[in-house]
């Protein structure tokens, strides 16, 4: 299959996303500052850029560890199920955990994944996502951190790809195809 032409227009500059995660972080010290050891869950693969930047961020005691959940495989809408493919390595029962993802969509992702961690019985369980487009929600999921709200456009970069491209640009930019059709 030929991919078609497209062109990325920039939508949040590096800038703004560093500004906005110093943000983040002080309203997670907040609710977080007294923990023992918080464990920063990141959902795989689109919040790895997101979630070093914000573990390096976090003056709090912190551990790291992934999830990997199927959602758009290759294509730009979503699969409404949501397949969990690597499990995290450590316990969360009773501990405090916040879970790093990329972009809330239809919220199919996170709805799933909070429910799933939550029956493991941690003590705190919050999620914070880069990105929400909120108009595209198809479940009632709110996360409890947002950095930006976004309208219904595709977007790609600081970890977020297209069909596994783009995902190393330093912004987020939304994608415009640019042939006829
Ligand atoms: P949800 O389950 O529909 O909320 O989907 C969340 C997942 O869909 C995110 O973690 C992304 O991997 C993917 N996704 C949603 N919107 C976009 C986008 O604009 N670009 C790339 N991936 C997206």
């Amino acid at each position: 299959m030929t991919e078609r032409p497209y062109v990325i227009d920039e939508m949040i500059s590096a800038k703004a996303i560093a500004a906005r995660i110093e943000e983040l972080c002080r309203d997670i010290h907040k609710e977080y500052g007294d923990t023992d050891k918080l464990i920063v869950v990141g959902l795989l693969r689109g919040s790895f850029v997101f979630i070093a930047d914000l573990a390096r961020e976090l003056d709090l005691p912190v551990e790291v560890d992934f999830m990997e959940v199927s959602s758009y495989g290759d294509a730009m809408e979503s699969s409404r199920e949501v397949r969990i493919l690597k499990d995290l390595r450590g316990q969360i029962e009773g501990r405090d955990v916040l879970v790093v993802e990329d972009i809330v969509d239809t919220g199919h992702t996170l709805n799933h994944v909070m429910a799933l961690l939550r029956s493991r019985n941690p003590h705190r369980l919050r999620s914070i996502a880069l990105l929400d487009k909120p108009t595209r929600r198809e479940v009632d999921f709110k996360s409890s951190w947002i950095g930006f709200e976004i309208p219904d456009e595709f977007v790609v970069g600081y970890g977020i790809d297209f069909a596994q491209r783009n995902r190393n640009l330093p912004f987020i930019g939304s994608v415009r195809f640019t042939d006829p059709d």
